[in-house]
């Protein structure tokens, strides 16, 4: 498909996308959010796909939802559109994994989106900070709820009602962001990482990433029985006889996603 915001490329079994409106720091508008959505659902639908990477420019991954396009909207034109209600919903409930390479800015909307995806690696350039206050707004794409889960409730109010940025370094000491490399580095250790996902079994990838996404939504003792029965029916995969034959007989498995 011939995108305008957004290129996509696929290989090794991995689909980047990379936003690409850098006269905005990729700025997500109405555009390149319905450009992502049907990428994703592509990729989703691909069974060449086996992981997808989103990441953005060295400068920024994106700044944040577009301010031109949203500052003279009115409540019932947001509303009525369920603005970044519905067309965010194609990341969020993406099955397949999807990794955040962040180079860069961020911010908003893109500090959401970034942690939308299943988790994230970044340069030691990034700057991750949900500035909406400062707009007269606040985080509306899960930033009070996402960034809350993952850096605890005093560092989410202190980045929420400042506005203030968060580095790569603060950002990893915090557990928002998995890994941080060099920034020339970056694509190139996010696609190891991809590839070395997308070799799994995609039944095992993607029970574990349901799993552990179910955390956030349940009790630990609901959490654990969940976990508990979703490895209990892998025994009804041949993925797992071969899995655990291959290491038994010191071999690379091959996995068939059965
Ligand atoms: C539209 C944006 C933009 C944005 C940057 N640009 N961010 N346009 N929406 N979010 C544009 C600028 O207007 C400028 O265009 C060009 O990108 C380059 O930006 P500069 O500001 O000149 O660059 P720089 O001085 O390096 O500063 C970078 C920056 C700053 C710190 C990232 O651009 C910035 O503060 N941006 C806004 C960040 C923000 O507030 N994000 C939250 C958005 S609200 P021109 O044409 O002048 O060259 C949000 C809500 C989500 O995300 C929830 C919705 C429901």
């Amino acid at each position: 498909m011939a995108y305008e915001t957004i290129i996509v490329k696929i290989s090794d079994h991995v689909c980047v996308i990379t936003l690409n409106r850098p006269s905005a720091l990729n700025a997500l508008n109405s555009q390149l959010v319905e450009e992502l959505g049907d990428a994703v659902t592509d990729a989703e639908n691909n069974h060449k796909v086996r992981c997808m990477v989103i990441t953005g420019s060295e400068k920024a991954f994106a700044a944040g939802a577009d301010i031109t396009e949203m500052a003279d909207k009115s409540f019932v034109e947001v509303v009525a559109k369920d603005l970044f209600g519905s067309s965010m919903m194609p990341v969020q409930n993406a099955k397949k994994p999807i990794i955040a390479a962040v180079s860069g800015y961020a911010l908003g909307g893109g500090c959401e989106l970034a942690m939308m995806c299943d988790f994230i690696i970044c340069a030691e350039n990034a700057k991750f900070g949900q500035p909406e206050i400062n707009l007269g707004v606040i985080a509306g794409i899960g930033g009070t709820q996402r960034l809350t889960r993952f850096v605890g409730k005093s560092k989410a109010m202190d980045m929420l009602l400042t506005g203030r940025f968060m580095d790569a370094e603060e950002a990893e000491r915090v557990g928002l962001v998995s890994r941080v490399v060099p920034e020339k580095m970056l694509m190139e250790v996010t696609l190891e990482v991809a590839v070395k996902i997308a070799e799994k079994s995609q039944i095992s990838v993607k029970s574990a990433k349901e799993a552990v996404n179910r955390s956030f939504e349940t009790t630990l003792a609901e959490g654990l029985l969940f976990e508990r029965r979703v490895f209990h029916s892998m025994f009804a995969t041949e993925d797992q006889k071969e899995g655990m034959s291959a290491f038994l007989e010191k071999r690379d498995p091959q996995f068939r996603d059965k």
